[in-house]
């Protein structure tokens, strides 16, 4: 056996001890250039150096629903992601529409659409009050009707981020605010009752607390008396996924299976992904270059680690808010006063009280980010490519925020325009999971449209 045949031997040892399946197309591995081997080799071993390449695994659908992180509150089943999915997408759910027109017309998804990578593919995300799905880039508009209190459309001042891995995550939001546990604990004087913050009262992790909270946010709380309460589908799914509960169509029950479904959406089929399975190939010479930097010289890695390449640490990084959206036309604030609101600019510190996280926001996941088109909390830059640049110019863009403020390891980087390069292929290509679509259905129990429902969203989707 030569170095290459001993490297992939301990790599493939590395892996057996986790219970991962190798990949079948790796198996002639002896085609690989010479070149590529030596960096397969580099990257293996700096993997190593940050806990292993096991700790950067996502699971895929092979693997058993235990391998998705869990709240032990909500154990991951079939038939909660099931029927998670499906209410993800439910457009009946719509119901408390603060406008007569507005009934029906949304869904958690229409923020959160898969073409985007469970993104808004706009800077501010519209429910109701919008209009139209659009193209990727293009999106929904929002509808002159609901320009005023109290007909306010459903919009926040601030970036939508993905529901991709969100399992890796404890804390919920930007600035982390929802999940009773973890870091979160000591802030209970926050969890006012009468407000979305009151369901951390419940001990439940981020993604749960996030989906009961939205339910009633984005105005889908009234599920026992939406159409979805009446459809016989709904009636056996939510039973298969409640049985001890004789009365299982609730709110609460719609946020766990909701909150199970987006545990399981994660982006095992990313390049990156397959080269920790084996598959040498599935990157690019130059993705595993743009790794090495990441986890290496970059320091990408000392705030964006494990499987999601998130962490749950929050820092400073200068970005804009978002009426610093680079398509400011996309972006709304009436319902906000005219301006982004002081607590939001404030980020985790004005949730914690604690003015060492003022201006910190939460350290997101990395992958599928080709498909968001604007970026940072504010959607302030429009690819992968700007933020690097930015990460390596080191020059906060927020005069909101104090250069005291400012997370130390925001700093000029010293990286030259191909180590960009590199870097760009590896965050935009070698996360880049093309096949999120697996995760959404093609049609609803309801009948309505997937996702948004106004008249222009069933012509843009071309609904019948
Ligand atoms: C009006 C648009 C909109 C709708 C509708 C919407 N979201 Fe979001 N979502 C957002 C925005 C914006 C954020 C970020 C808010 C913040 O950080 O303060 C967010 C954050 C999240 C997060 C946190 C992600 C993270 O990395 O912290 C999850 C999970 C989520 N939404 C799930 C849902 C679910 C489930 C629903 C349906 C019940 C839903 N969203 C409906 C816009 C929306
Ligand atoms: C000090 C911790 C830290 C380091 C080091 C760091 N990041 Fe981040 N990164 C963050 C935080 C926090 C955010 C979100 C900040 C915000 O939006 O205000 C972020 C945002 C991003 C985003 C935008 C994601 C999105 O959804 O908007 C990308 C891309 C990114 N980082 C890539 C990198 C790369 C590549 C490196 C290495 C050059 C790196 N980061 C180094 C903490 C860090």
């Amino acid at each position: 056996m030569g170095r290459i045949g001993a490297w992939w031997l301990a790599v493939s040892l590395a892996m057996s001890a986790c219970g991962a399946p190798i990949e079948e197309d790796d198996v002639n591995h002896q085609q690989a250039k010479l070149s590529g081997h030596s960096l397969d080799k580099q990257l293996a071993s700096v993997l190593a150096h940050n806990g292993g390449i096991h700790r950067f695994r996502l699971p895929t659908p092979a693997s058993p629903l235990s391998h998705y992180p869990a709240d032990p509150k909500n154990p991951i089943t079939r038939a909660k992601v099931q029927l998670g999915q499906l209410l993800f997408h439910e457009t009946a759910l719509g119901v408390n529409n603060v406008r007569p027109e507005g009934r029906e017309t949304y869904s958690c998804a229409a923020c959160h659409p898969v073409q985007g990578a469970f993104m808004a593919n706009i800077p501010q995300g519209i429910a109701e009050g919008g209009s139209g799905f659009g193209a990727v880039g293009d999106g929904r508009v929002l509808l002159a009707a609901y320009d005023s209190n109290p007909d306010k459309p459903d919009v926040l001042a601030i970036r939508t981020p993905t529901i991709a891995n969100t399992a890796y995550q404890q804390l919920m939001l930007w600035n982390g605010m929802f999940g009773g546990v973890g870091d979160n604990l000591g802030t209970e004087a926050k969890w006012v009752s009468g407000t979305p913050l009151e369901f951390n009262h419940l001990g439940l992790e981020g993604v749960e607390t996030q989906a009961v909270a939205g339910l009633g946010v984005h105005r889908m709380a009234d599920i026992q008396n939406s159409r979805v309460a009446q459809i016989k589908r709904y009636q056996r799914m939510f039973r298969r996924a409640y049985p001890a509960d004789p009365a299982p169509i609730t709110r609460l029950n719609a946020a766990k299976a909701i909150a199970a479904y987006e545990r399981t959406v994660v982006t095992d089929r990313a390049p990156f992904q397959r080269w920790l399975r084996g598959v040498r190939h599935a990157m690019t010479a130059q993705e595993k270059r743009g790794a090495l930097l990441f986890f290496g010289k970059a320091g990408c890695v000392s705030c964006h680690s494990g499987p999601a390449l998130n962490s749950l640490t929050f820092h400073a990084m200068g970005f804009k808010d978002i009426d610093g959206a680079w398509d400011p036309s996309r972006v709304d604030l009436r319902p906000f006063g005219g301006t982004v609101p002081a607590d939001t600019r404030r980020g985790r510190g004005a949730f914690t009280d604690n003015p060492a996280q003022d201006f910190a926001f939460k350290t997101p996941q990395l992958y599928n980010l080709r498909d968001a088109l604007f970026l940072g909390h504010g959607g302030s830059k429009r690819s992968v490519r700007e933020v690097v640049e930015y990460f390596n110019a080191g020059v906060s863009e927020n005069t909101f925020v104090p250069t005291s403020k400012l997370s130390p390891l925001f700093k000029p980087l010293g990286l030259s325009e191909a180590e960009v390069d590199d870097l760009v292929a590896f965050v935009e290509d070698g996360l880049y999971d093309n096949k999120l679509s697996r995760y959404t259905p093609k049609h609803l129990p309801s009948g309505n449209c997937v996702g948004v429902n106004d008249p222009q969203a069933r012509l843009d989707k071309g609904c019948k």
